[in-house]
């Protein structure tokens, strides 16, 4: 039986996503790496420092930074991303999540945040929607990112839950392959082809909701 969901944050709970991507573009521009559509997926749900290493290495330049220049760059970036995510507020929740928030809190399930980001506490502050979670997992305390389970490992152990009983929910593909890794069911919001190993996919969050999520053939096949 379900009994929790963990939710990722950028580009789940609110848009930051394109945020994410708008500030590494910048990054990219500045090394000299050509900017794509592949690029940008590839590098959804990936932490700070191992999406700098992939825009390098998409630029074939990871050998010509040093240690200290990688960590300004990333520096320079979340500067940049900071003010993007400054003028947050409730409304900036994506469409559907605040709703399907309440419905299974007020059902009794346990919540929690999976995301990567460092920025996620104060992001979750400014929605609006930081009292709502039973657990935000601290990413700066785990060995591996995403695609690793670890992540979602970490969020059913915060719940009190066994993983099989924990629903993860999620717009990068990294992230869709850390839930199935950890033996919870994937639920993959956005591009259908990119988000291929979701057990269950939805093209929007307002398309989120208990009903259609218990509805998913998914569950009916087991
Ligand atoms: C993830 C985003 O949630 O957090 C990534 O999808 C981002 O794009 C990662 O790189 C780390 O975020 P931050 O805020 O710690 O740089
Ligand atoms: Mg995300």
């Amino acid at each position: 039986d379900i009994k929790g969901f963990a939710f990722d944050l950028d580009g789940v709970l609110t848009d930051t996503a394109r945020f994410h991507a708008q500030a590494w573009k910048k990054t990219a521009e500045e090394v000299g790496t050509k900017w794509t559509d592949e690029l940008a997926a590839g590098l959804k749900g990936i932490s700070r420092m191992d999406s700098l290493e992939m825009i390098l290495k998409a630029g074939n330049c990871e050998h010509s930074y040093t240690h200290e220049q990688k960590a300004q760059l990333a520096d320079e970036k979340n500067e940049y991303y900071k003010k993007l995510i400054d003028t947050l507020t409730p409304e900036d929740i994506l469409p559907g999540m605040a709703e399907f928030l309440m419905e299974v809190k007020h059902k009794g399930y346990k919540l929690a945040v999976a995301s990567a980001s460092k920025n996620a506490p104060i992001i979750l502050e400014r929605l609006g929607i930081a009292d709502m979670f039973d657990a935000v997992v601290d990413p700066a305390a785990l060995k591996s990112g995403k695609p690793d389970p670890e992540i979602f490992v970490r969020a059913a152990e915060l719940m009190n839950l066994q993983p099989c009983e924990v629903i993860g929910l999620e717009d990068s593909i990294a992230g869709i392959k850390s839930i199935n890794g950890a033996g919870e069911v994937s639920v993959g919001i956005g591009d259908k082809d990119e988000l291929y190993e979701a057990a269950i996919h939805f093209a929007s969050t307002a398309e989120v909701s208990l009903s259609t999520i218990q509805g998913d053939p998914y569950f009916s096949k087991s």
